[in-house]
């Protein structure tokens, strides 16, 4: 079989590397390709010029360009994978979608605006493309031994999931998304919310989200779903601010409790009968045995492959999205729906957007999501809410 030829949107710069103003995301996904049999890198671009020519250098990668649209223009892609802040993502999901790629794989979270999601999926629909997104946490050694055990109905029937993070949608939507795999990916039918714009904090990114906010709904088969979210992402790192509050996704069931991912803790613990009622931990240290061999040795090969740069603190990261890499490029071949397609995204971000609109609206929304724009965007536009500068 030929392999697929892939394309990187947005080569940013590496992570801690000078002049880097994210997390250079692309050099990660380039390393899933790099270390998939099916792949071969053939391109990249990026607005700026240096960004492209070294991201193309590191990955010994022929063409750069500073104009995506020329990349998909000039080189017959099968894969496009995108590394931009959300704004860009749906016209450049678009534009690939329209160029005859067979896959598109995009950052988190979805989009900008509830219609931005629904066009993302619709067009990949219209045109046969398969459209994941880097929803990396179903990769999770520890969240997937906790998709099974609640499988095994180890905790009993599931009752209610809630998930504690630092916002709500741009790293939020980690713990969102993780909900509904938790929950089998039912859809939800009702959200309650209010958010809170609070303070663009230090380190913050070029993206408006809220400082605080609560969401509370239910799924379609009745587990009802809770996310706190506080602190403002990249202040208070992926958690948030909720000291004593340490699990980011706890599953309660008629049975016993289950969390998947704790701070400063276990990937997955569970309290229950089965257990003697006390906690009990289930530990994936990083290694070979608990991400398999061949994901494991992917994130290891970045940094041989990218030596002095600071990947090495991020190890089951790195490992977690060359595994979602692996996954996509498995569902192409096999025809099978992705761990982390589209459709499934769209379910966690019309919670979110429905939570914006609710707090917006002073009431309950039902589902699906009737209006199409960001309303926590809209409210800020037009001055309803405001967001202060935070104290350097
Ligand atoms: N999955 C995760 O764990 C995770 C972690 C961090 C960030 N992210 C997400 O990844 C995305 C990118 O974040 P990052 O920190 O890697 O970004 P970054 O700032 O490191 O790089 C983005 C690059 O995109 C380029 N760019 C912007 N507009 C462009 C255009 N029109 N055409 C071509 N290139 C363009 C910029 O020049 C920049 O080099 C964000 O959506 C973010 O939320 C995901």
């Amino acid at each position: 079989m030929a392999k697929y030829k892939v394309g990187i949107i947005g080569t940013g710069r590496p992570w801690r590397t000078e002049g880097a103003r994210g997390s250079g995301l692309s050099h990660v996904h380039a390393n899933g390709y790099r270390e998939s049999a099916d792949c071969e890198l053939v391109a990249a671009a990026d607005l700026v010029q240096e960004n492209v020519d070294s991201f193309c250098h590191e990955h010994h990668i022929a063409h750069g360009y500073t104009d995506y649209k020329e990349m998909l223009e000039k080189e017959d892609l099968d894969i496009v994978s995108i590394a931009v802040w959300r704004p860009m993502h749906t016209p450049m999901i678009v534009d690939a979608a329209r160029a005859g790629v067979k896959a598109i794989h995009c950052e988190k979270p979805m989009a900008h605006t509830w219609a931005n999601a629904k066009q993302q999926v619709a067009v990949c629909k219209e045109h046969g493309v398969q459209l994941t997104f880097n929803h990396q946490n179903r990769f999770v050694p520890g969240h997937r031994k906790a998709k099974a055990l609640l499988d095994a109905g180890a905790i009993g029937q599931p009752l209610q999931i809630i998930a504690t993070g630092s916002d709500l949608f741009e790293v939020g939507t980690h713990w969102m998304d993780l909900m509904f795999f938790m929950n089998n990916d039912v859809p939800a039918k009702w959200v309650i919310g209010q958010i809170d714009a609070g303070k663009v904090g230090r380190f913050r990114m070029p993206i408006p989200e809220v400082g605080q906010a609560v969401s509370f709904f239910q799924f379609e088969n009745g587990v009802y779903g809770q996310v706190n979210a506080k602190g403002g992402a990249w202040d208070r790192g992926m958690h948030g601010d909720f000291p004593g509050m340490d699990a980011y996704v706890r599953v309660i069931g008629t049975e016993g409790i289950i969390d998947a991912g704790v701070l400063n803790g276990p990937e997955c613990r569970m309290l229950g009968k089965e257990t003697g009622g006390v906690w009990k931990d289930f530990t994936f240290p990083y290694s070979a045995e608990s991400y398999g061999e061949k994901v494991f040795q992917a994130a290891e090969n970045l940094n041989v492959n990218l030596p002095g740069h600071q990947w090495q603190t991020t190890m089951p990261w790195i490992a977690q999205i060359a595994a979602n890499i692996f996954d996509l490029v498995d569902a192409l071949n096999t025809g099978r729906e992705p761990e982390c397609s589209g459709d499934k995204a769209l379910r966690s971000a019309e919670v979110a957007f429905a939570t914006y609109e609710s707090s917006r609206r002073r009431g309950v929304v039902n589902l699906p999501l009737d209006v199409d724009d960001n309303a926590f965007i809209t409210m800020l536009e037009e001055g309803v809410v405001k967001q202060e500068q935070a104290e350097q």
